[in-house]
């Protein structure tokens, strides 16, 4: 028998991966460590999954959590703050080490991997994504940890768009995108698939050891054909204005949230750069061979997002 644990189960990603490993293995080889077990989803307490508190920030809750468990799964701490997110991911990975663990899976994000598909120039920086420098640096650290480790590139969320699309929200009524550093190209994919080939490759006896692989949609659509889709879903005109990285600060300066603080923002334009270089237009089929069918396309969550409100997405990730 394998026991999991599995960091972030409240999350986004994290919840998705949890409800197909929930098809795949018995829930009493499941344990979910939480920084807050009080805070624990309905689905995860019906489930009945052991819950234990494990606190990225207290190594020795951590090791606790992870006691006995064979694979651990790692999800990303939700934030672009790049020291803080390497400290979480060190103690957790020293954790693990302490704990025993076989095997660990961790969370990273598809930017970058334009670079080892020759998309851009060798020796230029793998990614200039602030986003992406607490990952690469996380995945260095368990490169060298001694531990098996699979480290998956989670493509860009579907879910997420507006955050890539300028924090456009439909009912804001504006025509407009406003976005720094041109049309870029993302291979969009949705968060229930990138939960079920996770989960997939997580209960995996073997294959996947000491590999990065990308787990990205099969097609690539660029801003602009996104404008194009939500003109037609919307019946009204919307379109991308593409600016300067200063013009893009202010015109989203003062908006609620961290979203509309300049020093937030200014990171976030790094996002734009690192798509205009190609770094998320990467359509890989590992996914679907995993799958075994075709993702979801993009436009189908993109017209259930508009469907029911778009607005969620921007507050969960731009923290
Ligand atoms: C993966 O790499 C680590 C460190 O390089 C090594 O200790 C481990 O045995 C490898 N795992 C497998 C299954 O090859």
């Amino acid at each position: 028998m394998t026991k999991y644990v599995l960091t972030g189960a409240t999350g986004g990603l994290g919840s998705q991966a949890l409800l197909f490993l929930l098809h795949l293995v018995p829930a009493s080889d499941i344990v979910v460590s939480l920084h807050n077990p009080a805070g624990a989803s309905p689905t995860i307490v019906s489930s009945g999954v052991e819950v234990r508190k494990g606190d990225y920030a207290d190594p020795a809750s951590l090791r606790t959590a992870f006691a006995g468990a064979d694979k651990l799964f790692l999800v990303s701490y939700p934030s672009i703050a790049h020291e803080l997110r390497v400290r979480m991911h060190k103690n957790a990975i020293d954790a693990a080490h302490a704990a025993g663990i076989k095997h660990i899976y961790y969370t990273s994000l598809a930017f970058g991997f334009g670079a080892q598909r020759a998309l851009v120039p060798p020796g230029e920086q793998e990614s200039v994504a602030e986003v992406m420098q607490a990952h690469l640096d996380t995945e260095a650290y368990l490169k060298q940890s001694g531990l098996t480790y699979t480290i998956i590139r989670e493509g860009i969320y579907s879910e997420s768009y507006p955050l890539y699309f300028g924090y456009w929200s439909a009912s804001e009524g504006t025509d407009e995108v406003v976005v720094p550093h041109g049309d870029g190209a993302i291979a969009w994919v949705s968060r229930p698939d990138l939960g079920d080939g996770t989960a997939r490759i997580i209960v995996a006896e073997s294959g996947y050891e000491n590999r990065t692989l990308l787990l990205s949609g099969t097609r690539v659509v660029t801003l602009s054909a996104l404008a194009s889709t939500v003109s037609a879903l919307l019946n009204r005109p919307v379109h991308l204005k593409v600016v300067s990285e200063d013009e893009y600060v202010a015109a989203h300066t003062g908006r609620p949230g961290p979203r509309g603080e300049a020093g937030f923002l200014r990171k976030w334009a790094t996002t734009y750069r690192a798509l205009g270089r190609g770094e998320c237009a990467v359509a890989d089929p590992t996914l679907r061979e995993i799958l075994g069918r075709e993702p979801t396309p993009f436009e189908e969550t993109v017209r259930e997002m508009l469907g029911v409100g778009a607005e969620g997405a921007v507050d969960r990730y731009a923290r």
